[in-house]
């Protein structure tokens, strides 16, 4: 690791604003275990990581990181980080099991139990009620292709912000809606499996649908806390100056992004997206919901991790990614810092969002501990310094970012790559459920405590 202690473009340390939110986030299925213990059922990523084939090694969440058992450790080591919030996610499979119907207590008490550490160590508890693993019973229905889910969801909304009200400062509708209606339905490579691009439309508008349904709910349940979603957003750059090109990443960008801002921002879908569907696509659409997917909400969350390099071909909209020569993580995903920034400007340019808060943001990188026991993730410090820099320099250009969660608090499942790629500030041996806090979580406690990148830069590599 090289410190530059003389960096010409910086005297002294980046300031960010009073009352910044520095936190870490996990998911449930990601690092709880626990996954048949009381009362919970299995969920729509139980039964895909059981398929052979699905998941690198056959990796399955059945232990994870045994947070279900650790989780005081784990918050006495987010105090470690001076952590002011932990964005965490709830497993709907363990509150309603059957997906509707009998609401299970036990569920519901370790998340009362969780919320009540959180808070006695002085942490904000940020909960997201939808990180993917939907109960498997909704899924044998037709899961979010079906109405009825959006229904089911808005019931345990319900069910959770009566228990925990606005002990939790802020929830999040969904996760990245984008990823469980075209990773999960349009392209298979996330439960439940399915490759149907007409359920990935049906589920597109089913999950706007709930969260729009849910909005309502948690506002009455829970006054004093936030609410509002989070989607998976990247940064569109044409792979060369024509007009061709420049036009595909445009249409890039109306496809993934805009198809999930416009409803909840606009209450519509963009024209690029309805004329890309093909005629057995169709919106499952009925009188009310584009007015119901657009309930205000307090803030948008946003994950960032990489751009989108965009090249015409001809008759595809939005053409095809092109990778240019870079630095690139074990995600194979190129480290693009500057992509933040122009993100989170032209939102605030687009749209009229009250707040914004980056909830997912870091880079994979397998090191483990070495003789000291100490583990050197250069890239990751390198990557979480330079992409909070273009999140500073957005609040300098007026962007309301209130907060940064790294992802992630700790190495976890990583969905289809299984246990293969570690993306934590904290390291863990799945073996004996040793944490570490690697090079890059000591820095991020120090950013914490500090509310400032330091006045040195690292350089990488
Ligand atoms: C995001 C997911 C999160 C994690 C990171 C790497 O898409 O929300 O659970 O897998 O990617």
């Amino acid at each position: 690791m090289t410190i530059n202690r003389q960096s010409p473009e910086q005297n002294g340390p980046l300031k960010f604003p009073p009352n910044f939110v520095w936190g870490s986030a996990t998911a449930a299925y990601q690092i709880e275990g626990a996954i048949a213990e009381d009362g919970r059922k299995p969920s729509i990523w139980d039964t895909f990581s059981a398929i052979p084939g699905k998941v690198l090694n056959g990796d399955t969440g059945e232990i994870a990181c045994d947070h279900y058992h650790r989780y005081p450790e784990d918050v006495a080591l987010m105090k470690m980080l001076n952590l002011g919030a932990y964005r965490f996610s709830i497993a709907w499979p363990r509150i309603v099991p059957d997906g509707r119907g009998a609401v299970n207590q036990q569920g519901l008490d370790f998340y009362d139990r969780l919320t009540d550490k959180l808070l006695e160590a002085g942490i904000q508890p940020y909960a997201t009620l939808y990180h993917w693993d939907l109960p498997q019973a909704l899924e044998d229905r037709g899961g979010w292709t079906n109405r009825e889910t959006a229904e089911a969801y808005a019931e345990y909304a319900d069910v959770v912000s009566r228990r925990l009200g606005d002990r939790i400062s802020s929830y999040t509708t969904f996760n990245e809606p984008w990823c469980s209606a075209v990773l999960g339905y349009g392209l298979g490579i996330h439960a439940p499996g399915k490759q149907d691009r007409a359920a990935q439309v049906a589920a597109t508008h089913h999950l706007l649908l709930a969260h729009g349904l849910a909005v309502p709910i948690l506002r009455r349940n829970a006054p004093k806390a936030e609410v509002g979603i989070t989607l998976n957003l990247w940064s569109f750059d044409p792979a060369s100056d024509s007009a061709a090109d420049r036009q595909a990443a445009e249409e890039g960008y109306d496809l993934d992004n805009r198809a999930y801002l416009d409803p909840l921002f606009r209450g519509k879908y963009p024209e690029t997206y309805l004329n890309a569907l093909a005629p057995d696509e169709t919106i499952p659409v009925q009188a009310g919901d584009l007015e119901t997917m657009k309930a205000p909400i307090d803030f948008l969350g946003i994950n960032y991790y990489i751009r989108h390099v965009r090249q015409a071909v001809p008759g595809i909209p939005g053409g095809q990614d092109v990778y240019p020569p870079g630095i690139y993580t074990t995600m194979d995903w190129e480290v693009y810092p500057p992509g933040l920034y122009d993100l989170l400007v032209r939102l605030n340019n687009e749209y009229q969002i009250r707040k914004i808060y980056i909830t997912e943001n870091g880079s994979s990188g397998e090191e483990g501990p070495d003789e000291k026991g100490e583990v050197h993730d250069a890239l990751r410090l390198y990557y979480l310094q330079e992409h909070l820099t273009q999140a500073h320099r957005a609040i300098q250009q007026g962007v309301p970012l209130a907060g940064y969660f790294a992802w992630s608090l700790m190495d976890n499942y990583e969905w289809a790559w299984g246990y293969t790629r570690r993306f934590g500030i904290v390291y863990v041996d799945y073996e004996t459920q040793q944490r570490i806090i690697k090079d890059s979580g000591h820095w991020y406690a120090r950013v914490a405590a500090s509310n400032a990148l330091p006045d040195y830069r690292v350089i990488y590599p």
